[in-house]
């Protein structure tokens, strides 16, 4: 498979199957996200990996998308802000040092044949609440995983990279 045909292939699963996840497997899904880039290469992510049925049915409280305690695995991707890097007018870049390890994370579970959905709308607060953070962890995403129950893939819509693209300069 070329890296755009694994592109192509992935999407969001939202129905899991019951089978289990191979530790090995979770366990390279998170080496792909420790290889990804991050700014000044402070590396301000912590995944958090959930397989306890209550602790996943306690985060996916309160955002009707309870569906995705159904999934073996929940990581829950994220950014620690007393580390990330703030660039000099105050921005800080751990949501994209974040979600650029997530996105590592989910292509390479496309290879391992597992499905994953990037889940935000979650009670922030209520997740950081239910895992005990500490004040400057951020939980930025929760990341559903597991095997498709079924092998029917979604229509996925994309726009044209002409909407997406202008050369030298803004300009549509
Ligand atoms: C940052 C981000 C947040 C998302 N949050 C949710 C979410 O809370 N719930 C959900 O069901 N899908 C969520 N998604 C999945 C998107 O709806 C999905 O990626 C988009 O519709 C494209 O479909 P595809 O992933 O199947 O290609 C999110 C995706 C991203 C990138």
């Amino acid at each position: 498979m070329t890296f755009l045909e694994l592109a192509a292939k992935r999407y969001s699963l939202r129905k899991f199957s019951d089978q289990p996840v191979e530790e090995a497997k979770i366990l390279q899904l998170l080496e792909a996200a420790r290889l990804a880039p991050s700014a000044v290469n402070y590396q301000p992510c912590h995944f958090i990996v959930v397989t306890e049925q209550e602790l996943k049915s306690r985060i996916s409280e309160g955002y009707s998308q309870e569906w995705f305690a159904k999934a073996p695995v929940v990581i829950v991707a994220c950014g620690n802000h007393s580390t990330s890097w703030k660039r000099r007018d105050g921005k800080d870049h751990a949501n994209i040092d974040v979600a650029i390890a997530v996105d590592h994370l989910t292509l390479a579970a496309v290879e391992l044949g597992l499905g994953t959905c990037w889940v935000c709308a979650f009670d922030a607060k209520h997740v950081h609440r239910v895992l005990e953070l500490p004040d400057h962890l951020e939980a930025i995403a929760l990341i559903p995983l597991g095997y498709p129950a079924s092998d029917q893939v979604p229509l996925r819509k994309r726009k044209e990279l002409t909407e997406l693209v202008s050369w030298n300069g803004y300009h549509l």
